[in-house]
């Protein structure tokens, strides 16, 4: 049958049917607009079980433009798979002569010319790096965490891109795990709004346009979970936990209209995650009423036999589609599986089809039918990448991710000039470490170091040592790295600049690798001899200020308790010298807050706000000094800093909290509000955050959870009250009843600063 398609706004299109007119006698041609669900239709009559099993199969990037690259020892077979329709999309193949290279196979050599759907871990930026995630969610600023998400979009997809595998929406309550930097920390209601954010930022209003990318919550479900923070390991959880923590980021995800899901590589509760018919089938795609698709994550089919939950590759296909994973990354075994699978009936056909038309839907709405070069436009890969909106987008995210975790005598802003500033630690030139992990197609060296932005926004004397060396090269990406432990050969000189200088600028943390997969850490120090370094600097000069690049919470107690100033700058990315120093000489005033608890001791893993009270939160009275409670002999309970904590260079000043009523009522909400004052000299943001305890209820919940914040800029003097609206929703968790309810009983409530605030008022909800 002869057909041509023309696009139309929408998602709506004109098919020309020539044949279906030939065939009624007619000879004028006849228009017909239909809708994606008939045209998927239409596509699937004509496939043949093969190439339906090939739209769910992935494989990675293997085609040199100029010719198979010798180093894949299947490359030939990939092509051959490509051209003949056996493969439905690929993984890091970018930039759009490439992208173009395989999309030509696909499109003019298979029978049917299906499209493919090009995947890549956009996860902070494309090329234009911008801050790690977990950085961003420092910001709690909704609308530029969706912005640098939809810039990144546009640069990606000038590359070929158009389906990210991001956003990350784990809940992350372990700083040992490497993969906390590519989330939205601890909290499932921060968490959730990020999610959203991020996914609309990707997708757009319209995942047609050629700026937006199909975005992928993953990983589904409870992989930041893992037992002792360290990857990939087993995850053991209640249906409390997993309801009421893991899966809100995901569900809304999934109602922002999350395109597709990636599968996890844990087990969660003795089933591998790829394999869950519950979580994948029951809840998300019938009760969430999710009509994307779920990628399994990389291999993650074969490792069901590894995790000794598959016999073979044919078992593991099985059970895989029979959980719900509708496209197999990277493990070869949909491909040669499925079709025996079928003919022995334990798969269904229903199951392929509904697997397929799922996939066909996306590369559909993403308007890859209607030009499958759309994406592939070198001009305009030219025109954006690195585009002045971009790079501008990128430093507005980097300055807003920052948290000021502490500013004695008001040590910062800096002076401009005038002063010698000595500039120390391995970190403090690096362009590399800024860029953080999961950059694939960032340049090394890109970034802006901290000592390139402090000799442009300034005019003091900055001189440098790194006192630390760095890794001696840039490591590959699948290896371990650290800073320098073996030459502390430089801390000598970096006392001598220290000596004599004003103010000291110390820029320790992680290496730009030494977070992310597979870097899970069993300490939190600062790695290598940069603490030895810290306190050797701090003999000769105490004026410090510590500027931290870090991808995880870490402990600082020492720093702390010593240091007049700490600066929380994580991986920032491209501009991060640029932000930094603009927030170092007060340009712009910080506002971050932590989204993960920085412990005191490694040994307070997982550390999170929102703990349970137990059975015996304290000794007191009679009982005061006895151990027999929740506690360390060593420790205390409570983190170096909370959740939600951040410094401003203004004070802001809390009123009382005031309720619009005691009680609360089925259908009806209490007001309560508070005025914040601006009681400094400077003009700065405050996030105003609103947390609530249920005191008692059918499963125990914890002594609080945020549930609402706003972000709130005053002019110095200036006072606004900011109002919160409680309503019987806004108290509902996943219930003895195992749905998602609100229980009558008593409330507290707290607006502050951060998670530890005791500001509260009372009510009950009847
Ligand atoms: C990670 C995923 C990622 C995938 C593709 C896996 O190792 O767990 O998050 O999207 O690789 O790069």
């Amino acid at each position: 049958m002869l057909a041509q398609y023309y696009f139309l706004p929408r998602g709506r299109y004109l098919l020309l049917l020539f044949s279906f007119l030939l065939s009624c006698g007619g000879t004028d041609q006849k228009e017909v607009e239909l809708s994606i669900p008939q045209r998927v239709n239409e596509l699937m009559a004509k496939m043949t079980l093969k190439e339906k099993i090939g739209q769910m199969n992935q494989y990675n990037g293997f085609w040199n433009v100029t010719g198979p690259s010798p180093k894949e020892g299947n490359a030939k077979e990939k092509y051959d798979h490509l051209a003949q329709g056996l493969v439905g999309s690929m993984l890091n193949v970018r930039g759009a002569r490439e992208v173009r290279a395989v999309q030509e196979i696909a499109v003019n050599k298979s029978r049917l010319g299906i499209p493919l759907i090009i995947g890549f871990d956009l996860i902070h930026g494309y090329k234009t790096i911008s801050p790690i995630p977990l950085a961003e969610s420092a910001s709690w600023d909704l609308e530029a965490i969706r912005n640098s998400a939809a810039l990144g979009a546009k640069e990606a997809s000038a590359a070929g891109i158009n389906w990210t595998f991001a956003p990350m929406v784990d809940i992350t309550r372990d700083a040992r795990w490497g993969r906390v930097m590519e989330g939205a920390g601890e909290d499932p209601y921060l968490g959730s709004v990020i999610a959203s954010a991020r996914v609309k930022g990707f997708q757009g209003d319209d995942l047609s346009s050629p700026n937006s990318v199909a975005a992928c919550a993953k990983h589904f479900a409870a992989y930041g979970f893992a037992e002792s923070g360290k990857d990939y390991n087993t995850v053991d959880i209640g249906e409390s936990t997993l309801h009421n923590i893991v899966l809100p980021p995901f569900k809304a995800a999934s109602d922002a209209g999350v395109r597709t899901f990636m599968n996890a590589f844990n087990e969660l509760n003795g089933i591998p995650a790829t394999a869950d018919k519950i979580l994948q089938r029951d809840i998300l795609k019938r009760d969430w009423g999710f009509d994307g698709f779920i990628v399994s994550d990389w291999g993650s089919l074969k490792e069901m036999i590894v995790h000794g939950y598959a016999r073979d590759n044919n078992h593991a296909g099985e059970l895989a589609l029979n959980g719900g994973s509708d496209m197999d990354m990277e493990s070869y075994i949909y491909l040669s599986e499925l079709e025996s699978l079928v003919e022995e009936g334990r798969v269904t056909m229903a199951q392929i089809d509904d697997a397929v038309r799922r996939i066909l839907t996306v590369k559909y709405e993403l308007g890859l039918f209607d030009d499958p070069f759309r994406y592939c436009d070198t001009t305009r890969e030219k025109e954006i990448t690195g585009a002045h909106e971009i790079r501008a987008g990128a430093l507005d995210m980097a300055k807003k991710s920052i948290v000021l975790l502490k500013n004695n005598n008001a040590v910062l802003p800096l002076k401009r000039e005038g002063q010698t500033i000595a500039l120390i630690g391995p970190l403090a030139a690096d362009k590399n470490s800024p860029l953080g992990n999961w950059r694939i197609a960032g340049e090394n060296n890109s970034a802006i170091s901290v000592l390139e932005g402090m000799r442009k926004y300034g005019a003091n004397t900055i001189i440098h040592e790194q006192g630390v060396k760095l890794v001696n090269e840039i490591p590959a990406f699948h290896r371990e790295v650290n800073i320098n432990t073996t030459d502390k050969s430089g801390i000598k000189a970096a006392k001598n600049i220290a000596k004599n200088a004003d103010v000291v600028v110390m820029v320790l943390g992680e290496y730009g690798f030494q977070s992310g997969e597979g870097r899970s850490r069993s300490k939190l120090d600062l790695p290598g001899f940069q603490q030895e370094l810290l306190e050797e600097v701090y003999a000769v000069n105490k004026n410090i200020i510590l500027v931290l690049m870090n991808g995880r919470p870490l402990v600082l107690n020492w720093a702390d308790e010593h240091l007049p100033a700490i600066v929380e700058a994580w991986h920032l990315g491209t501009e991060s010298g640029n932000a930094i120093a603009e927030v170092l000489y007060g340009d712009y005033n910080p506002s971050g807050k932590l989204p993960m608890s920085f412990p005191r001791s490694v040994g307070q893993m997982p550390l999170y706000y929102n703990y349970k009270n137990t059975g015996r939160p304290g000794a007191k009275g009679a009982d005061a000094g006895s151990v027999f409670w929740s506690h360390y002999g060593d420790e205390k309970n409570v983190p170096l800093y909370p959740f939600g904590f951040g410094l401003s260079y203004t004070e802001f000043e809390y009123s009382e909290i005031t309720l619009s009523k005691p009680e609360l009522t089925r259908g009806t909400k209490i007001e309560a509000s508070v005025t914040l004052t601006n009681r400094g000299v400077v003009k700065g943001k405050e996030v105003v955050q609103m947390y609530i305890r249920d005191h008692y209820a059918s499963v125990t919940r914890p002594v609080r959870e945020l549930k609402d914040f706003e972000l709130v800029e005053l002019a110095p003097g200036e006072s606004q009250q900011i109002i919160f609206e409680i309503t019987p929703e806004t108290l509902q968790f996943y219930s003895a009843n195992k749905k998602w309810e609100s229980e009558p009983g008593t409330f507290s409530l707290f607006i502050g600063t951060n998670s530890a605030t005791t500001r509260s008022a009372h009510f009950e909800l009847e």
